[in-house]
């Protein structure tokens, strides 16, 4: 089992849409792929159009009250499965601060989905006692970067706590995302910081066809399949394969 994270310090830079997307593609290599919806806000549930069987089902997963592999919910697409999320996904890191071992508790329950081959968290933004959970747990942290000054600080305050606290930046994984190809910024960040080999070759642009994933409420493929857009999530998908399967 392969366990990527879709993660940022920073909200609203492509995590969801990319967790969703390439959880897709790797359900159509015949990977048994599981989609971990760890956000309250469940846009990748929404995505799948799953909800929650049980009434504060994330609370009880972290709580033990109810088991991972019951959780785990058929998508509408083959080897495509997901533990959605519901509001209770706000409340991880009170209840993660009042147990034992409680930067590895994410750890502990994900072994017992060992039946997946991957395995793709979609985290909320931020950073807290959950997301150490997530650097624990995660074999590779999928970050999406807009190449903006905001974006690029968050990517440098997340490398500044893996060095700080230990963690391993082997891990950490980034990818250019939203790009724009009419702005200067965008192509001078993102020349300065290939020199660097944290970040993926491929990118995704700033594209409406991601966008209307909202609209159509599907993976893009089910509506775009020969776009653009499809293509560059392919693209990055091999990388991602190539440099962690
Ligand atoms: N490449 C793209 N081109 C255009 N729009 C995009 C692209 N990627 C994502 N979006 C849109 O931008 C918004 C934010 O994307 P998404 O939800 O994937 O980000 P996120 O990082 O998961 O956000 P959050 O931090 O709130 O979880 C959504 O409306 C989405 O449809
Ligand atoms: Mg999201």
């Amino acid at each position: 089992m392969t366990i990527f994270a879709l993660y940022n310090l920073k909200g609203g830079v492509g995590k969801t849409a990319a967790a969703i997307n390439l959880a897709y593609l790797a359900a159509a290599d015949v990977y048994k792929t599981l989609i971990w919806d760890l956000d309250p806000q469940g846009s990748s549930s929404f995505y799948l159009k799953v909800q929650a069987n049980n009434k504060n089902e994330t609370k009880k997963l972290f709580a033990e009250e109810i088991d991972v592999k019951d959780a785990a919910q058929d998508s509408a697409f083959e080897n495509l499965w997901i533990i959605p999320a519901d509001i209770s996904a706000r409340n991880i890191d009170t209840l993660l601060s009042d147990i034992k071992h409680s930067k590895r508790k994410l750890k502990s329950l994900l072994a017992n989905l060992k039946e997946y081959d991957i395995v793709i968290l979609d985290c909320p933004p931020g950073i807290s006692l959950l997301h150490e959970n997530i650097f624990n747990a995660a074999d590779y942290i999928l970050m999406p970067n807009i190449p903006t000054t905001l974006s690029i600080n968050s990517f440098e305050m997340v490398s500044a706590y893996f060095d700080d606290n230990g963690l391993d930046k082997s891990k950490l994984k980034c990818f250019f995302s939203m790009v724009d190809h009419r702005k200067n910024l965008h192509h001078e960040v993102m020349q300065q910081f290939y020199r660097d080999k944290l970040f993926f070759k491929n990118y995704i642009p700033y594209l409406s066809d991601v966008e209307k994933m909202g609209i159509n409420q599907q993976p893009l493929f089910e509506y775009a399949n020969s776009s653009y857009a499809a293509q560059c999530y392919r693209d990055l998908w091999h990388e991602v394969k190539k440099v962690c399967l």
